[in-house]
This record gives C-alpha cells, structure tokens and sequence, in this order.
C-alpha cells in the first residue's frame, strides 16, 4: 500500500528569545502565573520586518536537506500559518522560490493552530491519490506581529517559529495510517482576530479600538480543548484499530501544558509519552506540531517504527489528529 512518509524534518527559530522575567518588566505579569497556568518559560520573537518565510524558508530548506533530494523533486509546498507575509502572494510561493523548488506548485492554508495537521492531511491525501509523489508541509508563525504587549491575558502565551517536513509517497507499513479533521464555525468567536480582513478593514479608528488584538475567551477554549482533544484521539484510535498502550508518542499542538495533560489524562495516557516543547518555544500556532515533530527527531524520542500520534486544535475552531509509524 502506498504511504505518506515523513522523510526530513526540520525547524528555523529567530534569533531573539524573550523570557517570563523580560514580560515582568513590559506587563503586569509574572514568571510564577505564567509557568503554573501554561507551562511557557520562554519565547523566540521575530525581528521587526521578518516574515513568516523568513522563518518557514530555512524550517524547509532544513528539512528537504535531512531528507536527502534534490528540491526540483518537491511536487507541492502546502504553508501553513495564520501570519503570512503578505495578503498576497502566498507564502508559500515566497519560501518555493527561496529553497529553489522550481518544479513545485504552492499554496497556504490557514486552519490557525490546527494548520499544519490539515496541511498534513492534504498532503496524504495527495499522495494516496497518486497525484504528488514528494510535498513539503511549513508551519510558519510570526504571531508576535499581531501581539498587543499591553494585553497580558494574550501576549504572554505566543512565540514565533517555523517547522517543515517532507513527505514522500512510500511503499509499506511506515507513514501516516490515520487522518481526522473537525471544524466547529460557531466557536469562532472564543479566538479571533477581527482586523485586517474584508470586514473590519485598516483605518486609524479600526486600529483604536483595537479590532486588530487578539481576542480570546480563553477559560471556554480550554474547556473545548480538552474535549476536542479527546475526541481526535480516539477517531485515531477507532480509524487504525490500535489501543492507546500502543501510543509511543503523543505531539499535541503546544497551546498549554494543563489543557494536554487534561486531555491525556481523558484518554488515559501516560504524561511520560507525551512531547512538551512549550516552556522554551511557547505557542506558535500553525509550527508548534513540526517544531515539536523536529525536536522529538533530534531527541531520540521517535525513532524508526515508533507510532506516533499528532493531535491540535485552534481557532476556527478546528481540530484534528494523524496517526503514523514513524
Ligand atoms: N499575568 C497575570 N495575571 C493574568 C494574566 C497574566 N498574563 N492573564 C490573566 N491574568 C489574570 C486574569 O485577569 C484573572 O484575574 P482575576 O481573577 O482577578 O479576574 C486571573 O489571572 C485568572 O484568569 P483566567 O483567564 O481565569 O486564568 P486561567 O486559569 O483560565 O488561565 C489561560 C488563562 C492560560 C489563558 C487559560 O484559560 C488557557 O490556556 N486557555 C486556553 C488558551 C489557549 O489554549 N489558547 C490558544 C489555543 S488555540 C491556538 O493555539 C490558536
């Protein structure tokens, strides 16, 4: 049977890391609340005129040189991030041309923190349909850009980032055995981002009254979350017929430390086979699971025949989950 395979990861963080006791001295906040109610120590944070495929073009270039081929093989980029460089074009046609994939179509796809996994998804089902043989997957964020600092409920919880992996259409058991996705659009208002758009367009009145800060009811998205979580766990578990002890890995989109250990203690698995990055990389949306793919790699947590169990939810709202044998 042929397979989606992730062939190459790789991941490009910017230069400037910026702590809990560096938010002390610009908000109202503390090291102690932030870690015990998110589990983020730390956070890279773009430089000012850096855009997502500043970040997302050396995440790929990374990950197609971990893989070992030419970029003219790539057939597809998917880029997937809610802080594009531009409206238009694509960012993802932005990092084609900087890793010279020539031969490569591109496009993004905004689904906010679940991006990468209906990226993945996309790409899978490409491949299993014979129509692309090798795609590149980003997720890119440089959400510290639509960050308002003087509102500590929102700005203490993001970071910036860039994640990639190739895959490759594969003959055999290894690569991803699952796909799930979930949408809910009448959640939509628990994480927005109301400015910029069609609607709420760039005048100076929008800007003050502040229609282009993040909003977010953050006690209800938890309590979705976890449920949601729960839910994209087990269609997994139901879509492969494998039990949650065969679980080698679980790489939650990085949102909070409570709401994944919550949702891990639903589903009944053990926190030790859960993958945390979030106290050095905090949330970085659509590249929080392929940074968090890459680390693991690094680590030595996944390794060849691992089974590998991807789960994210984020605005929209979204959610989803792949399963695969690494
Ligand atoms: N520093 C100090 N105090 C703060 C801060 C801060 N940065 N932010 C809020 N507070 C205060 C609040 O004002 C409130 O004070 P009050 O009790 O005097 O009114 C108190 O802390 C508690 O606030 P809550 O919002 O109830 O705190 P909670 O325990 O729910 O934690 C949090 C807040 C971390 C945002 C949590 O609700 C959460 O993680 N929700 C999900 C958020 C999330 O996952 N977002 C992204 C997911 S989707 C995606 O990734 C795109």
């Amino acid at each position: 049977m042929v397979r989606a395979r992730i062939i190459g990861t790789g991941q490009h963080l910017p230069e400037k890391v910026l702590t809990n006791l560096d938010l002390e001295k610009m908000m109202d906040t503390t090291d102690e609340w932030i870690r015990q109610r998110t589990g983020i120590k730390q956070r890279y944070v773009a430089a000012n005129g850096q855009g997502a495929s500043d970040l997302g073009g050396p995440a790929a270039a990374r990950a197609i040189e971990a893989a070992g081929i030419d970029p003219k093989e790539i057939d597809l980029i998917i880029c997937c991030t809610t802080t594009p460089d531009y409206l238009f074009p694509a960012s993802a046609c932005l990092i084609q041309h900087q890793v010279g994939a020539t031969k490569a179509a591109a496009y993004d796809v905004n689904a906010a923190c679940s991006g990468f996994v209906c990226g993945l998804t996309t790409a899978n089902a490409y491949i299993q349909a014979g129509i692309y043989k090798t795609i590149v997957i980003v997720g890119t964020e440089v959400v510290t850009s639509r960050l308002n600092w003087k509102k500590r409920d929102t700005a203490v919880l993001f970071g910036d980032g860039a994640g990639a992996v190739v895959v490759r259409a594969e003959n055999g058991d290894h690569g991803i055995l699952s796909t799930f996705l979930g949408a809910d659009g009448g959640s939509g208002d628990l994480l927005i981002l109301p400015g910029g758009g069609s609607r709420n367009v760039v005048t100076k009145e929008n800007v003050d009254t502040g229609v282009h800060d993040i909003s977010m009811k953050g006690p209800e998205l938890f309590k979705k979350a976890v449920v949601v979580f729960g839910e994209a766990v087990q269609q997994a578990l139901t879509a492969t017929g494998l039990a949650i002890n065969d679980i080698d890995v679980f790489i939650p989109h990085q949102a909070n430390t409570r709401i994944i250990y919550a949702a891990a203690d639903r589903i009944g698995l053990p926190q030790e086979k859960v993958f945390l990055n979030i106290d050095r990389v905090a949330n970085t949306t659509a590249a929080s699971i392929p940074i968090a793919i890459d680390d693991a790699v690094t680590q030595g947590r996944i390794r060849s025949g691992s089974i590998v169990l991807l789960a994210a939810f984020g605005a929209g709202i979204t959610w989803g989950s792949i399963m695969l044998r690494w």
